[in-house]
């Protein structure tokens, strides 16, 4: 059956080059001769029918934008039976023939399991600043987000290193420590503190007082949310080293943004790469980069935990402290 009318949405956290993905999707769609449906506040809007046409004019204008047009929330209704029927029958009523669905790991989750049941064509755009989708390099925005995370402890590292101060910066990151790592690295940081990998709070501190002695005297430690709260660090490392120590937490500043020209040239490729996989027939899978090359991965294995190559980040950050 031939393709005619195809929907996109958002989902889950949003993530800058959201709407350059959209905007890609919408325009190769649409010169492909097909029709777009919008799906407003991703799959709460397909289970309640808040749909609207999207033409060339549609998406002007937000190729330089953060955030998403078509709005995002976390829906759990998506996640019963009941949520998933009525987003078929939202499909059925509208005549969409398949779904293009930007988000990340539990957008991917959700849209798995839809294919699985229901059988409308699926292509997954991933998009998330966690960078949590396995078999692929990148997602879009998390580049955004680390170049953010990155001005801000350029700044704090000014302020540490005139008062001599210990920071500990709270980063997002709740079951990933991508952003954590990264940023540590590219920030000139101490130590880093991840989900990934059990804390040593003491070694941590006994760092902290011999470089004190040896007259480094200032310490910024970024921590991802999953691993700790930076406010409750930064208590327990005073009490133990009688150091002064100053907690930041830079929170949803990642998500919003201008998003680079790294993530705005991703969300271009990959929204045209998802609008011809569908042409092709493909379905159930998400496409992506790797080696330079727009590759398409199962969703099923997209979805399965990404490894972080920890220990090297982590060695190479103590080995440059
Ligand atoms: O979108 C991913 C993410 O930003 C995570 O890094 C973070 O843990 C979570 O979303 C926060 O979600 P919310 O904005 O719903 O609190």
């Amino acid at each position: 059956m031939a393709l005619k009318r195809i929907a996109v949405l958002t989902t889950g956290g949003d993530a800058p080059g959201m709407n350059a993905a959209i905007r890609a999707v919408v325009r190769s769609a649409v010169n492909n001769k097909l029709e777009v449906v919008g799906v407003f506040r991703g799959y709460w809007g397909l289970i309640n029918e808040e749909l609207k046409l999207l033409d060339h004019r549609s998406v002007s204008g937000i190729i330089n934008q953060g955030g998403t047009i078509l709005k995002t929330v976390r829906c759990p209704e998506f996640q019963t039976e009941q949520g998933q029927k009525r987003a078929f029958q939202t499909l059925k009523k509208n005549s969409i023939d398949g779904i293009i669905v930007i988000g990340g790991n539990g957008s991917f989750r959700g849209a798995h399991e839809f294919y699985s049941k229901y059988k409308v064509p699926c292509i997954g755009i991933p998009a998330s600043i966690d960078n949590d989708i396995n078999g692929i390099e990148a997602t879009i925005g998390a580049d955004t987000a680390i170049n953010t995370a990155l001005a801000a402890i350029d700044n704090i590292r000014d302020t540490a290193t005139s008062m001599e101060r210990i920071f500990i910066v709270e980063v997002m990151g709740r079951d990933s420590g991508y952003i954590a790592l990264r940023v540590a690295l590219t920030g000139g940081c101490e130590d880093v503190i991840i989900p990934e990998r059990k804390l040593d709070f003491e070694a941590l501190c006994d760092d902290i007082v011999n470089g004190n002695m040896r007259g480094k005297v200032s310490w910024i430690v970024v921590v991802a949310e999953g691993a700790g709260s930076a406010s409750e660090i930064a208590k327990k490392i005073t009490e133990l080293t009688s150091l002064e120590t100053r907690a930041v937490v830079l929170g949803h500043i990642q998500r919003g943004g201008r998003p680079t020209a790294f993530s705005r040239d991703l969300a271009l490729n990959l929204g045209k790469a998802a609008v011809d996989c569908l042409l092709k027939g493909e379905t159930d899978k998400a496409v992506g980069l790797n080696n330079g090359k727009i590759i398409t991965v199962d969703l099923s294995v997209a979805i399965t935990k990404k490894e972080l190559d920890v220990d090297h980040l982590c060695d190479l950050i103590k080995a440059l402290t």
